[in-house]
């Protein structure tokens, strides 16, 4: 009997999977679901995690409604170079879109065990989750390091942000679409890079932004206006401090090898994220909301990576506010979690989230206030 029960034992962990921290997806066992395998790689990854350059100096990230015309004119050359990447490049244009996508539940498959005990195989998630905001910075940073090399300026470039938090009155708007992006003509005569034309008619200038998307898209009077900047100042209080006083609410759900993906996303991740998502895409697309307000197109709209830009600040911004227990997760699975991302250089490299939390490593970032 004895032997029935142990041999059924050994039956039921046979194949199972432990929780453990997700390893790094393999770029070359993709499997195309929505299309978006990524560049595949030739050649053999190296075991050893990313080493960051200590000998870039350190750069500010601008906001982007107070960019200067030369800047203006430096962002609009980056993205023209990087549209112009033929996608034979691993690092182009829809590459990058595509590896974005390619993590959000569409081309990497792991197995897991599911609550009836069976063995299945999912397909991974860095969404609805603690995995969002590193790996999210992390695709930030390679895309600006990209964009400084096509640009031959490795150490003064930085990605605006799009501070659409800030709900001051004052032009320049900072919570009206940043102007750089507004406008389908750069300079009166080329097309700018910074455009897409799959964004909702809400997000033309003036209109606020609306932070918990609302208002579909309601005629904004400015008493509306007035309204909505109260709105939106109460949202970021509650998502920053009074619903978040600790990190598992901020972060997330943990996400292991072994979990199902999309367990619960944290504050900041659903609200204002999601919804500034929401109100940038078009919902009358071919595909409702694309581009920015569906995962797989989001990373087509250059305003996306300004958005995450403000993201990954007010991450920083989080852990910078007094009171409750505000610090980075410290779980192991967590920070040995594993990523690959094309660098720079096209090279393929393996980060993993313990390289994510300081903000210095990256030599990049942005001034971490916030006023509520
Ligand atoms: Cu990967 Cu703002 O989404």
């Amino acid at each position: 009997m004895l032997l029935v029960i142990m041999s059924l034992a050994v039956f039921a962990c046979k194949g199972l999977v432990q929780a453990l921290p997700f390893p790094a997806p393999n770029f070359n066992n993709c499997n195309n679901y929505q299309g978006c395998c990524p560049a595949p790689y030739k050649g053999t990854i190296s075991e050893k995690l990313y080493v960051f350059d200590r000998k870039l100096p350190m750069r500010t990230r601008p906001a982007a409604h107070l960019l200067d015309d030369a800047y203006i004119a430096k962002y609009q050359r980056a993205y023209r170079l990087l549209r112009a990447l033929p996608d034979s490049d691993p690092r182009s244009w829809k590459n990058q879109a595509k590896l974005h996508c390619a993590y959000c539940n569409a081309a990497f498959n792991f197995d897991v065990l599911t609550s009836s005990g069976r063995n299945s195989t999912m397909r991974f998630e860095v969404h609805f989750g603690w995995m969002f905001l590193p790996w999210h910075r992390f695709f930030l940073y390679f895309h600006e390091r990209i964009l400084a090399k096509l640009l031959g300026d490795d150490e003064t470039f930085a990605l605006p942000f799009w501070n659409w938090d800030n709900q001051s009155p004052d032009p320049p708007l900072a919570n009206a679409i940043p102007l750089a992006f507004a406008n389908p003509i750069y300079d009166n005569k080329v097309q700018s890079s910074l455009y897409d034309e799959r964004r909702n008619r809400c997000t033309k200038w003036p209109n606020l932004i609306d932070l918990q998307n609302a208002l579909e898209c309601a005629n904004q009077t400015l008493e509306l206006q007035t309204s909505l900047r109260q709105w939106n100042n109460r949202l970021m209080y509650t998502q920053l401090v009074t619903a978040a006083p600790i990190s598992r609410l901020f972060f997330g759900e943990s996400y292991k090898l072994g979990s199902a993906p999309g367990r619960g996303a944290g504050t900041l991740e659903v609200s204002p994220h999601g919804d500034v998502h929401l109100w940038t895409g078009n919902p009358n697309a071919t595909i409702p909301f694309s581009d920015m307000g569906i995962l797989q197109y989001a990373a087509l709209d250059p305003i996306f990576y300004a958005h995450h830009g403000n993201i990954d600040r007010l991450w920083e911004v989080w852990k910078s506010l007094p009171g409750g227990n505000r610090k980075d997760l410290s779980q192991a699975d967590y920070l040995n979690t594993q990523f690959l991302f094309y660098d720079e250089n096209a090279a393929l490299v393996k980060v993993q989230i313990s390289q994510a939390l300081n903000i210095n490593n990256f030599r990049s970032g942005t001034h971490y206030s916030h006023e509520f």
